[in-house]
């Protein structure tokens, strides 16, 4: 069945070598957001479109495309498009979870250590030529082993967060809209709990929700002062989900020791307060940027939107 695509963003080779001949492919192959005007222009007569995060998808783009069948996001997270009005326009919606879980449950951690024993701090010394004796007293972290691992969002990277958790001996305290079934609390070792309570008592506190009007600003400035001065908080999910000002002053008047942050509230915008700080390890949004996750995120929009062209299900609908 023919079909035209539109690509609105880089997409790895391998995923779009899967695109059959017969289906015409507008290609802009491009690391930056098309202005919204020039995406609704290239969005014209097309069947499906692949995008990333940064293309805000919302009803006037979709009411401007009348032909559409099919968004596939290359993301997990799906909060830059308007899935309701998607709904009502009769545009099908997928994401790309599962593919990505491991490898941002990895980077999760890479943060939650770096914090923790001040790897980015370590690597700048190093660097620097201030190195000239062995010093007992150098940048002295905190221990992760043994520790308390605070998991806000048990849902798939969640879970995945915990469970390595078990190969560091923590104790993990877990909150979710939903409870896990007794048979994965076993298995992870996660002690459900209240949030109030996993701020309190977490040294590290990681968050793993989708951004959700109820998920906005969950970590603000009385989350931040509940948890332990010692407490470390990783940001892996969603940057609006924690109050990044009141994360600032919290870093820089010590309420808490550390933060290891890969997404902010108004990316590529870091609030100035963080940048400065040292005990804040940054990174620019790239949790699923693995070799092999990306290319298995672009294959798996990529094969949502052939499913949906073939007039198939799609695989992973949100
Ligand atoms: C990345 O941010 C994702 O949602 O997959």
């Amino acid at each position: 069945m023919p079909g035209s695509l539109f690509i609105s963003n880089m997409l790895p080779d391998e995923a779009r070598a899967l695109i059959p001949a017969h289906i015409t492919v507008d290609y802009h192959a491009s690391e930056l957001p098309l202005a919204k005007g020039e995406l609704m222009g290239r969005l014209q007569g097309k069947d499906a479109l692949i995008c990333h995060i940064i293309s805000k998808i919302d009803d006037d783009v979709l009411a401007r495309a009348p032909g559409l069948k099919i968004v596939a996001n290359v993301a997990v997270g799906y909060d830059n498009i308007d899935v309701a009005a998607a709904r009502r326009h009769g545009v099908i919606v997928t994401n790309t979870p599962d593919v990505l879980t491991e490898t941002t449950a990895d980077f999760a951690w890479a943060l939650l250590m770096a914090a923790a024993r001040r790897v980015v701090e370590a690597d700048a010394y190093a660097r620097s030529g201030q190195w000239t004796s062995w010093k007992w007293s150098l940048l002295w972290g905190g221990d992760i082993h043994g520790k308390t691992l605070g998991v806000l969002g048990f849902g798939r990277i969640g879970r995945a967060v915990a469970r390595r958790a078990l190969g560091f001996g923590m104790r993990v305290l877990y909150h979710d809209e939903v409870r896990a079934d007794p048979a994965t609390e076993r298995d992870l070792h996660a002690t459900y709990t209240d949030r109030k309570t996993i701020l309190r008592e977490a040294d590290f506190v990681s968050v793993h929700t989708p951004l959700l009007p109820a998920t906005r600003h969950l970590i603000d400035e009385a989350a931040l002062r509940s948890m332990k001065r010692t407490a470390i908080l990783v940001n892996a999910a969603r940057g609006p989900i924690v109050d990044e000002a009141a994360l600032a002053r919290a870093l820089g008047e010590g309420w808490i020791a550390g933060a290891g942050l890969d997404v902010f509230e108004e990316e590529p915008k870091i609030h100035a307060g963080l940048v400065s700080a040292k005990n804040v390890v940054l990174a620019p949004h790239i949790g699923s940027a693995s070799v092999d996750t990306r290319i298995a995120m672009g294959t798996l929009a990529v094969r949502n939107c052939l499913a949906v062209l073939e007039g198939k299900p799609p695989i992973t609908p949100v």
